[in-house]
């Protein structure tokens, strides 16, 4: 039987990756943050000093992507994520990781049994017939608060301010581009985590799940 994909996609800072992680350990998936390879690409121009690359470097950047970037701490920085998100808006630089994402999701690492992918555009556009697509949404304000107290953890000293309007400005970017904007497939679940613990969360996205996985065997 073919791998079982889980898809989930939501604007950033919504808690993709916290969900996604404890899915995979959960049911022994292998996860791919697919946002990851959209900042490793934008880790790379930003050190070779291309802060606002022409779409064909940005696609150059892609197509010979660097895995070890995969690895960086300063993937997670703000400044990598924001111009992630200017790349991601070219499909030169989208044709490029497809490729990868599509092949994980259905050939996992390891022979695990199934994957789950978070973005963007999983359910919509890399895995259309995924078994189970979620939604994560929350509202700007929660999502600022999340990634501010993120960052405080992390010992550097963020400016909730800056980052709620940065949050705004990737969300329009994200959802207003062309091609693969972010948006909910037609048959993704909906989660709103604006006021939900991950626990409570994590519990919906496993029955979730557990159902299609009993239907489907
Ligand atoms: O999820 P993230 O914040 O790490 O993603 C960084 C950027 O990459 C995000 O602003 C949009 C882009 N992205 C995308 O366009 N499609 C994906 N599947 C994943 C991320």
């Amino acid at each position: 039987m073919s791998a079982f994909v889980v898809a989930i996609d939501g604007p950033a800072a919504a808690g993709k990756g916290t969900l996604a992680r404890r899915l995979a350990e959960e049911f022994g998936f292998a996860y791919l943050d697919t946002g990851s390879l959209y900042r490793a690409v934008a880790l790379d121009l930003i050190r070779s000093g291309h802060r606002t690359p022409s779409e064909n470097e940005a696609a150059m950047a892609a197509l010979d992507l660097d895995q070890d970037l995969l690895f960086s701490p300063d993937l997670r920085r703000e400044e990598t994520g924001n111009l992630a998100s200017v790349v991601a808006a070219m499909p030169a630089v989208r044709a490029a990781l497809d490729h990868f994402q599509r092949r994980f999701a259905a050939n996992p690492p390891h022979g695990a049994p199934g994957a789950v992918l978070d973005g963007r555009d999983i359910g919509t556009v890399i895995c259309p017939d995924a078994p189970v697509k979620l939604f994560l949404t929350a509202s700007v304000e929660a999502r600022a608060r999340r990634r501010f107290l993120e960052l405080q953890t992390k010992g550097e000293v963020p400016d909730l301010g800056r980052i709620s309007t940065e949050i705004r400005e990737r969300d329009e970017r994200d959802a207003g581009r062309a091609t693969a904007p972010l948006k909910p497939a037609a048959d993704a679940h909906l989660l709103d985590t604006s006021n939900l613990a991950i626990e409570e969360v994590f519990a919906k996205a496993k029955a979730i799940i557990e159902t299609a996985r009993q239907t489907r065997a």
